[in-house]
C-alpha cells in the first residue's frame, strides 16, 4: 500500500469508540454518574485528570473529565445537564450506546507530589476531574506527608458521591465539607470553600490540585498563595469549548494555551497568564 493509501485508510480522529452504559447513579436532579465499558477494543487507560469526548449520536459530541476507572476498565463519568448533549448523555440508561473517543489533556501531577502535603479543593460538579487524585491518595496514603480534601457545594443535596468521604476517611484521607446555603439536617460549616483554606494548616510543602468554577479557583488559589504555597505546586483544571481536542482547531484557545492539549490541567503559575485575575 502506498503511503497516500495508507493515509486514506487510517481512521480519522474524530471517530469514536463503541461504549455500553453498564451504571446510571443518580446524584442530583441534573446530574449522574455513568460507567462505561467499552463494546470492542478498550481506549488507552487515561490518567487522572484527561477527559474524553462523549458522542449522544444524532446530536453530538462534549469534553467530559474521567472520574474513575473501575477494577475492569470501565470509564466512570459525572455528567450535569446543561445543554443538548449532556441533556442527552444524562438521559442514558443501563444497554444504551455511546460513543467515545480519547483520552486527551495533561493529567494531575500526583506523583510529584509524593512526600509533600496534599490539598485538594473541589467546588461542585468539580469534584469529578479530581475524585481519581483523591482515590490514587487514598491507596496509597503513606507516600504523602498528609492528605486533606475541602469539598464545597452549593447545597447539601449538591454534594456528589455520597458515602465516598467515609471510605476517603477510613483510608488516612481528611475530608472537610462546606455549603454555601444549609439545609435543616446540615450540621456542618456553612460559607465559601475559601473559608476552609484559610483554616488549615499550608506551607510552601503543600501542593493543591483546584477544580471548580473559575471563580473559585482564582480565590482558593490567591488564599493558598497568601499562606505560603507556591503558584507553581498549585495545579488547575481550565474548561474551553471544544471540537476537535486534539489540537488542531484552535477551537479552545485561551491565550497562548490550547485547553485541549495544554490543559486541563495547567499550574496556576500558567494559568494565571490567561485567567483573568480580579482586584482585591
Ligand atoms: C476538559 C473539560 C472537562 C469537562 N468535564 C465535565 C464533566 O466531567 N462533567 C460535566 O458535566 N461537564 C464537563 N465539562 C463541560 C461540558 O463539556 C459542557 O457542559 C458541555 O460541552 C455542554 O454541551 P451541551 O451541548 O450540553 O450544552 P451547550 O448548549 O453547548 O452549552 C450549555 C451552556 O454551557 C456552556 N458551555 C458549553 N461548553 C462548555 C465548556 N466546555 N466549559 C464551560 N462552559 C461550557 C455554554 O456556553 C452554555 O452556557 C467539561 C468541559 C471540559 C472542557
Ligand atoms: S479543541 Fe481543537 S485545538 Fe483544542
Amino acid at each position: 500500500m502506498t503511503d497516500t493509501a495508507a493515509a486514506v485508510n487510517a481512521p480519522s480522529p474524530m471517530e469514536p469508540s463503541m461504549y455500553r452504559v453498564t451504571a446510571r447513579d443518580v446524584e442530583s436532579h441534573d446530574t449522574v454518574t455513568l460507567t462505561l465499558a467499552p463494546m470492542a477494543d478498550a481506549l488507552p487507560a487515561p490518567n487522572p485528570g484527561q477527559f474524553f469526548m462523549l458522542w449522544a449520536f444524532g446530536i453530538g459530541e462534549a469534553p467530559i473529565s474521567v472520574a474513575g476507572v473501575t477494577a475492569d476498565g470501565s470509564i466512570v463519568h459525572t455528567i450535569r445537564a446543561v445543554g443538548a448533549v449532556t441533556d442527552a448523555l444524562v438521559a442514558l440508561r443501563p444497554g444504551d450506546p455511546v460513543g467515545m473517543r480519547g483520552p486527551y489533556g495533561t493529567s494531575w501531577p500526583v506523583d510529584a507530589a509524593a512526600g509533600a502535603d496534599v490539598l485538594v479543593v473541589a467546588g461542585g460538579l468539580g469534584l469529578a476531574p479530581v475524585r481519581p487524585v483523591i482515590d490514587a491518595i487514598a491507596a496509597d496514603p503513606s507516600r504523602f506527608r498528609s492528605r486533606r480534601v475541602l469539598i464545597g457545594a452549593r447545597t447539601p443535596g449538591a454534594l456528589l458521591y455520597p458515602g465516598a468521604s467515609a471510605r476517603w476517611e477510613s483510608q488516612g484521607v481528611a475530608v472537610q465539607r462546606i455549603v454555601d446555603r444549609a439545609g435543616p439536617d446540615w450540621t456542618g460549616p456553612v460559607g465559601l470553600i475559601t473559608k476552609l483554606i484559610e483554616q488549615s494548616t499550608l506551607s510552601e510543602h503543600t501542593h493543591a490540585f483546584l477544580c471548580g468554577p473559575e471563580p473559585m479557583m482564582r480565590f482558593s488559589a490567591m488564599a493558598l498563595i497568601d499562606q505560603g504555597v507556591p503558584p507553581e505546586q498549585i495545579w488547575v483544571s481550565l474548561e474551553r469549548n471544544m471540537h476537535c481536542a486534539y489540537g488542531h482547531c484552535g477551537h479552545c484557545q485561551l491565550g497562548s494555551l490550547f485547553v485541549c492539549r495544554d490543559g486541563p490541567i495547567v499550574s496556576w503559575a500558567a494559568a494565571q497568564a490567561v485567567v483573568r485575575i480580579p482586584q482585591r
